[in-house]
């Protein structure tokens, strides 16, 4: 209120009531007025129950039990999806990238479909067959000839195997000798279809523009490309290859739509609330973000309210200044993040749920609710059923289980894999996630647990370290962590890599100065990492049990190359205990000795 008052002492000087003051007054609140968007569906039932099983549940957009295959009756496939997107938009810009310090260059639709057509056929020309037992590798960054090249394969029927540098150069090697990869969750799906198009349709325009930086060898990212914004004639920007300069490239494209992984959103938060020091700007600000939040709760998302010129222009100008949405997916976000950026940055912020297993989306965001906690009701190409898990006293009939997914974006299996396949889809074509779900009242599903990597500690609690992990990941100088415990240990210990990017400064302002390697044995700095993650694994409601007590830093990511990652860049648990073993009993032994 004080802030509202001196905005206008500062631009209406006179503030005597005038008929004149009033009548600008009035047409100011005509322009800025809040208006609520209208959902598509009842927001307080937002999924319908199958066959009277109140725990099988498909979206409330659809008029009965048949799931939507395709949104366009000519969009079938990723190759439709593009040509659509060149029936719409022909001469208009497709892919853009850019030189350091320049602006965008774009190709359009066209360009991009003749010179798909030309490398295509040069393929035929070296022997390659135009069916989808062959098998085309990519490896580049995240650049226009990324997706000429897939464009290239989808003309002639050919399969894409995007390959990508986390592989490591042996598996590369492997998969290339071989001919069949060996990992088979990475071929590429060729027909695409969705109800994520639904959505897009629902938002994107030929106008929009995403920017490009996710590894386009993950299903989220491609997804976004092909059914989202190519099949609507949108145009997509290239970062310039180096996520430290992504910022900058950002601001330069002026991106509508900005997907996102919930690690960036962390950055984002911890470095609004980082900028504001005085006490009186942080009084300010957070009175304006509890502002913007209570209209976000009667469903109005905007950025032109009093709040936005006054407190939020510039962080809305560090992100290009058009954006009007954002899709976060791929890990859990926290919900004071989530909504704190709702407020501040003033465009629609969707979150979805899902895995490569069913072509990256199972749930989604409704359009209109605008609250945090959840991921969102079934989309209408998927129906979503609880499963009992007895072990970890999840029963279906409480609303809780294990997440299984049917529909027409769930995977036919994995590649030559019959066990593998097997174990992830029943017999029935439901994909079992192995995360544990919880039905809301208003048929949106929340994630509350992992199904395995559950133990108990000696005193008798259980620990689930995968929440645990979740948690501590919000810590600035943490880029990966692994919770260790067993049932004969009574404490947690945790393996911590520290993010190359941040973790210099971040010691620095601690007073300490070092290469990373040695930053990550000095003991002092192992302190503060530890303080660190104790304070917000406290803020985030952890037990004092669930807290790791000691930690070792190490200065190797976790990749797929050495082991540590499955190719869906899960821990691999039982690997990574094994390598850290002379660590881990260190750090028992220790604790040992200090507190006998
Ligand atoms: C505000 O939102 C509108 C539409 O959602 C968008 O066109 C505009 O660029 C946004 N402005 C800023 C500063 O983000
Ligand atoms: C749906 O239910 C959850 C849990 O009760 C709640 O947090 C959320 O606000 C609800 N959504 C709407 C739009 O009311």
């Amino acid at each position: 209120r004080i802030v509202l008052s001196h905005y206008y002492v500062k631009n209406v000087p006179s503030v005597t009531m005038s008929i004149g003051a009033l009548a600008s007054l009035t047409a100011y609140w005509l322009v800025t007025r809040p208006r609520p968007m209208h959902p598509p569906c009842d927001l307080n039932a937002q999924s319908i129950a199958v066959q009277g099983e109140p725990n099988w549940r498909r979206s409330a957009l659809l008029k009965d039990d048949a799931l939507l295959e395709f949104y366009y009756d000519d969009t079938r496939t990723a190759y439709d999806m593009f040509q659509r997107g060149l029936r719409v938009a022909g001469n208009g810009p497709c892919l853009g990238f850019r030189k350091p310090g320049e602006p965008y260059q774009w190709i359009s639709y066209t360009e991009v479909a003749e010179q798909a057509q030309v490398l295509g056929s040069g393929l035929l020309g070296k022997g390659c067959q135009p069916n989808p037992e062959q098998f085309i590798g990519i490896f580049a960054q995240n650049r226009p000839e990324w997706i000429i090249s897939e464009l290239a394969c989808y003309t002639f029927s050919m399969a894409v195997v995007p390959l990508y540098d986390t592989l490591g150069e042996e598996a590369m090697v492997h998969i290339l000798n071989l001919g069949k990869p060996p990992k088979p969750q990475d071929l590429a799906v060729v027909c695409f279809t969705s109800g994520t198009t639904g959505i897009g349709s629902f938002f994107i325009r030929q106008e929009d523009v995403s920017i490009s930086y996710l590894p386009l060898a993950h299903m989220f990212e491609r997804m976004i490309q092909v059914v989202s914004m190519f099949c609507h004639g949108a145009r997509v920007g290239f970062y310039q290859g180096d996520i430290s300069l992504l910022m900058d490239d950002i601001k330069t494209l002026k991106p509508t739509f900005f997907p996102v992984v919930p690690r960036l959103l962390n950055r984002i938060y911890d470095k609004i609330l980082g900028s504001v020091t005085s006490p009186l700007r942080r009084a300010v600000l957070h009175y304006a973000v509890r502002r913007k939040q209570a209209e976000l709760s009667s469903g109005v998302v905007r950025n032109n309210s009093l709040w936005d010129r006054l407190v939020f222009n510039r962080i809305q100008a560090n992100l290009g200044g058009n954006l009007r949405f954002i899709l976060t997916a791929s890990a859990p976000i926290s919900p004071t993040v989530l909504s704190f950026l709702r407020a501040t940055l003033g465009c629609l912020i969707f979150e979805g749920y899902g895995q490569t297993e069913c072509t990256a989306g199972c749930t989604f965001s409704m359009p209109g609710d605008w609250s945090a906690g959840h991921v969102g009701a079934p989309l209408p190409c998927a129906m979503v059923k609880l499963v009992d898990i007895p072990d970890m006293n999840y029963y279906a009939k409480n609303g809780e289980g294990e997440i299984c997914i049917r529909g027409h974006s769930v995977f036919r299996g994995y590649l030559k894999d019959e066990e593998k396949t097997a174990e992830a889809l029943d017999s029935d074509g439901w994909l079992h996630s192995g995360d544990v779900g919880q039905w809301l009242l208003n048929g949106t599903l929340r994630i509350i647990d992992r199904k395995k990597h559950i133990f108990k500690l000696s005193q008798g609690e259980y620990i689930a370290p995968e929440r645990i992990e979740n948690v501590y990941m919000r810590c600035v100088p943490v880029l990966q962590v692994f919770v260790h415990g067993d049932s004969l240990k009574s404490h947690l210990i945790g393996i911590v890599v520290p993010d190359p990017e941040v973790f210099n400064d971040w010691v620095k302002e601690r007073g300490i100065i070092g290469s990373y390697k040695e930053l990550c044995q000095h003991p002092d700095v192992k302190k503060a990492v530890l303080e660190d993650m104790t304070a917000i694994g406290k803020e985030a409601g952890l037990k004092s049990f669930e807290q790791v007590k000691d930690l070792h830093l190490h200065p190797e990511m976790f990749s797929v190359s050495n082991g540590l990652l499955t190719p869906t860049l899960k821990s691999r648990r039982v690997d990574i205990r094994r390598v850290f073993q002379e660590q881990i009993t260190n750090m028992y032994r220790i604790k040992l000795k200090r507190y006998p």
